[in-house]
């Protein structure tokens, strides 16, 4: 477990200049990418359109009592029909990356087998319109939205799952080739597990953790599959996986805090880090897995070969960091944003960035998401502050020596907040689920201005 950073910031150095009018106080190097992130089902919209058949999403949000005032993503932002205009606004803030997924059930209305022309065409206009625009795609495979035809055969909980999510990652390699060179496989499978089928809160609504951790073997193991389609179709595109990460720290400075501590790292960070860049499980999270728990025997023999072939890059999302007590709860040690969830600690980014340096080598990293929600529809100073202050702390491990190419905010449009629905905004730009007109906030100027001065 990272102890919380004391150390001052690091002094000038070749990319720091001085501040003046105009001119950023902290430079980032050269071609650092500046990005924005989405997913398909929270902006699509669309969702009976041209042949796309339905996700567990599409159930889950249906049902009674699963989402706030029981907000679905049936139009969401209308990005399907609206998204020229989208890749007008990304070309205007400057953006040069945009991370977006696709929606395997658009491509794939049953999961496997026959492709939808028409869905597959959306995601071709989408990509060729970014690389007009000269913003690099980072196309995400997998953002929670199982096709509903693949969770009626066990969806995740099969083993098989993970063989035809790789087979929907291939059909995907070999249609766009060298057009998408970054794809991620999975967006938070910590996620999935944990809110999915341990909370129940995330489609499809279960509470089993030793089910779910069944499901977060193979979800990894879908990953690792992807991964070798990938070496087979296309060399040069790079792939990785995107993991949101909380750094972890005691709450007190007594050993049973530590100790908690480092067993919260482990489901935290750990649990998802050492398989897909070691090859393996940690010691300490698989010893606490009961003797009969379901996933010892869903591990099986090569399969940690296969989740830990080299990956090109990791994608990192940060949004929160975790104080653990001496009994192993949670506490909140820095104010929290509109989701109660969030506590807001920019400097845990640096611990991350820098402890992931530490303790995984020199990978490549992007940052996939990033960001806070907030109430005022265009006055967000606040997500300024929290985009600045983050943006400080990457800068420091850059300089630190962390290998960041990228970093990409949540969001570029309000969406649709999963179980939260539309309540909460985390755009940088405004949404109005009346007319669906966009508009932009503070902080999408703010941005602006931050990407062609390369700096804050
Ligand atoms: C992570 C998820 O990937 C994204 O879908 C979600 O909207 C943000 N966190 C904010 O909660």
């Amino acid at each position: 477990d990272p102890a919380p950073s004391k150390s001052p910031a690091p002094p000038a150095s070749g990319t720091a200049t001085p501040a003046g009018p105009g001119r950023p106080e902290l430079l980032f190097p050269a071609g650092f990418g500046w990005g924005a992130s989405t997913s398909a089902y929270q902006i699509e919209g669309a969702a009976a359109e041209d042949g796309r058949g339905p996700s567990v999403w599409d159930v889950f949000s249906h049902q009674p009592g699963r989402t706030r005032d029981g907000d679905t993503g049936d139009v969401a932002a209308d990005h399907y029909h609206r998204f020229y205009e989208d890749l007008d606004i990304m070309k205007d803030l400057g953006l040069t990356s945009y991370r977006f997924s696709i929606s395997w059930s658009r491509v794939l209305p049953t999961g496997r087998g026959t492709l939808n022309a028409k869905g597959l065409d959306f995601y071709h206009k989408l990509v060729d319109g970014l690389l007009a625009r000269d913003i690099a795609p980072v196309a995400t495979l997998f953002h929670w939205d199982t096709p509903q035809a693949v969770q009626k055969l066990g969806g995740w909980e099969h083993r098989d799952c993970a063989k035809w999510f790789a087979d929907y990652a291939a059909t995907m390699f070999a249609s766009f080739g060298d057009k998408v060179p970054t794809w991620l496989t999975l967006n938070e499978p910590k996620t999935v597990v944990e809110a999915g089928y341990t909370a129940g809160v995330h489609a499809p609504g279960k509470r089993d953790r030793q089910l779910a951790n069944v499901v977060g073997h193979h979800l990894l193991l879908g990953h690792g599959l992807a991964v070798r389609a990938l070496r087979e179709i296309n060399a040069k595109a790079r792939i990785g996986a995107a993991l949101n990460l909380s750094p972890t720290y005691p709450a007190d400075d007594s050993a049973a805090a530590r100790r908690q501590a480092a067993v919260a790292d482990a489901e935290e960070n750990r649990r998802w880090l050492d398989p897909v860049l070691l090859g393996r499980y940690p010691e300490d999270w698989l010893a606490a897995q009961p003797a009969d728990a379901p996933v010892r025997t869903a591990i099986k023999d090569g399969d940690l070969a296969v989740i830990g072939a080299k990956n090109d890059l990791l994608a990192v999302q940060y949004y929160n960091p975790a104080h653990v007590t001496a009994k192993g709860g949670r506490v909140d040690k820095h104010p929290t944003s509109q989701a109660p969830w969030q506590q807001i600690y920019p400097e845990g980014l640096f611990d991350l960035l820098t402890r992931i340096k530490r303790d995984y080598g020199d990978i490549p990293l992007i940052i996939t998401e990033n960001g806070m929600p907030t109430r005022n529809a265009i006055q967000d100073q606040d997500r300024i502050a929290f985009l600045r202050d983050h943006l400080a702390a990457a800068h420091r491990a850059i300089q630190a020596g962390v290998k960041l190419e990228t970093y990409h905010l949540w969001s570029l449009l309000d969406n649709f907040e999963w179980a939260e629905g539309y309540s909460q905004r985390w755009g940088i730009i405004h949404v109005d689920y009346k007319t669906r007109q966009r508009a932009r906030k503070a902080s999408a100027d703010w941005y602006k201005t931050v990407i062609a001065r390369n700096g804050i």
